[in-house]
């Protein structure tokens, strides 16, 4: 019997009743009624607990799904930065190409140009040095005519030379060949200059060899050639750290050297200050040169190592400092770079390595 029946009976009808036989048949269609209930709760707590652990793993597996789709989710976004950075770098390497491709054919032309010019320059050069000579000869002998001029007894002749002389006003005449000799020399020389600008810019008698160098020293020494340009626009702060001595071409780099120190002491109007630090980073050494100067517009900074683009009034600049800088600094597998802010200054920073790839 079941045991709930059991203890009701025990219960309502006593230990040992006897029971009648319709009551007999009654409890025991009563148990019958018991046992079946039982069975099926039974039953249905067996397919709850199957439902339930079937829930458990539903979830469990959407859980792990959830999850590695919150770890695919970040791989595709590391992956889009990536690609962002991969295309950004893309961009540069092109427009560096672009900017080499433009040097190497503005470099030719430029060599073809400076060869030409350099003869004619060449004599010209040469000839107004004779000239100023003969010159100086011509004035010395009418100098001592004019001390013979007390000699001449004839007045006709001595009114004649004294009429001519106030005609040509030979006392300005005097004055002013000279300052007329002195011009042409200096623009000569200034041709001549870039001239030699364009045939270093495209290196056409490069005869330079490759040495280890120490570019402090070479700093210093172009400070040195360039202390008249300076001394008067800026104070030159240094801050050498401690760097190898690099493979190099240290004539030509102290050219990139006095163009960045020129340019920095142009780009101060008042007074202000030139700074040059030093350091290295892995295989590379690099140099900076800021300057307190006026800044370069950011619509500038993509044209500045242009050849010809300058900023300076004509006669000033040729505009081909930088992009012999650049030209010098690609021949040395290094790097030019620059930072400006408009009115606080510009810095611009060399990047060289220190051994020379094999080629
Ligand atoms: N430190 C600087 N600060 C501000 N502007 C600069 C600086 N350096 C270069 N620039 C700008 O870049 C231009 C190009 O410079 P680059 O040295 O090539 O030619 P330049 O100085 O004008 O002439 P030059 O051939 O005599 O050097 C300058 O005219 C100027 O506008
Ligand atoms: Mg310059």
């Amino acid at each position: 019997m079941h045991k709930l029946l059991e203890r009701q009976v025990k219960r309502y009808l006593g230990e040992s009743a006897k029971l009648p036989p319709e009551l007999a048949a009654f409890i025991a269609a009563v148990d019958d009624a018991y046992k079946g209930a039982d069975a099926d709760r039974l039953l249905i707590e067996r397919s709850l607990d199957l439902m339930s652990k079937e829930l458990t793993e539903a979830n469990a597996g959407l859980r792990k799904e959830l999850l590695e789709r919150k770890h695919s989710d970040l791989a595709l976004q590391e992956e889009k930065v990536e690609q962002r950075a991969l295309i950004r770098k893309l961009e540069d390497v092109h427009s560096q190409l672009l900017q080499s491709e433009k040097m190497a054919s503005i470099g030719q032309l430029a060599a073809g140009v400076a060869h030409e010019i350099n003869n004619p320059i060449g004599f010209v050069y040469s000839n107004l040095g004779t000239l100023e000579k003969y010159v100086q000869d011509a004035f010395r002998l009418i100098d001592l005519y004019e001390r013979a001029e007390k000699a001449i007894a004839d007045p006709e002749v001595l009114n004649q030379l004294q009429a001519a002389k106030k005609k040509m006003d030979l006392a300005y005449l005097k004055t002013d060949l000279r300052a007329l000799m002195d011009e042409s020399k200096d623009g000569i020389t200034r041709v001549k200059m870039i001239v030699q600008n364009l045939k270093d810019f495209s290196h056409a008698d490069a005869t330079d060899e490759w040495v280890t160098s120490d570019l402090h020293s070479g700093l210093d020494s172009t400070l040195s050639i360039v202390n008249n340009e300076i001394k008067y626009k800026a104070n030159v702060v240094k801050g050498y750290g401690a760097i190898p001595a690099i493979e190099c071409l240290p004539s030509q780099l102290n050219q990139v050297f006095m163009n960045l120190l020129v340019n920095a002491a142009h780009a101060i109007d008042e007074r202000g200050t030139i700074t040059i630090r030093t350091g290295c980073k892995g295989e590379e050494v690099w140099v900076d040169i800021s300057d307190t100067g006026h800044g370069i517009p950011a619509e500038n900074l993509q044209k500045i190592f242009d050849p010809f683009f300058t900023t300076k009034p004509i006669g000033k600049g040729t505009g081909l400092g930088l992009s012999l800088a650049y030209g010098i600094v690609q021949k040395h597998h290094g790097r030019l770079e620059v930072k400006s802010e408009v009115g606080k200054g510009s810095t611009f920073r060399l990047w060289l390595p220190v051994k020379q790839p094999t080629q």
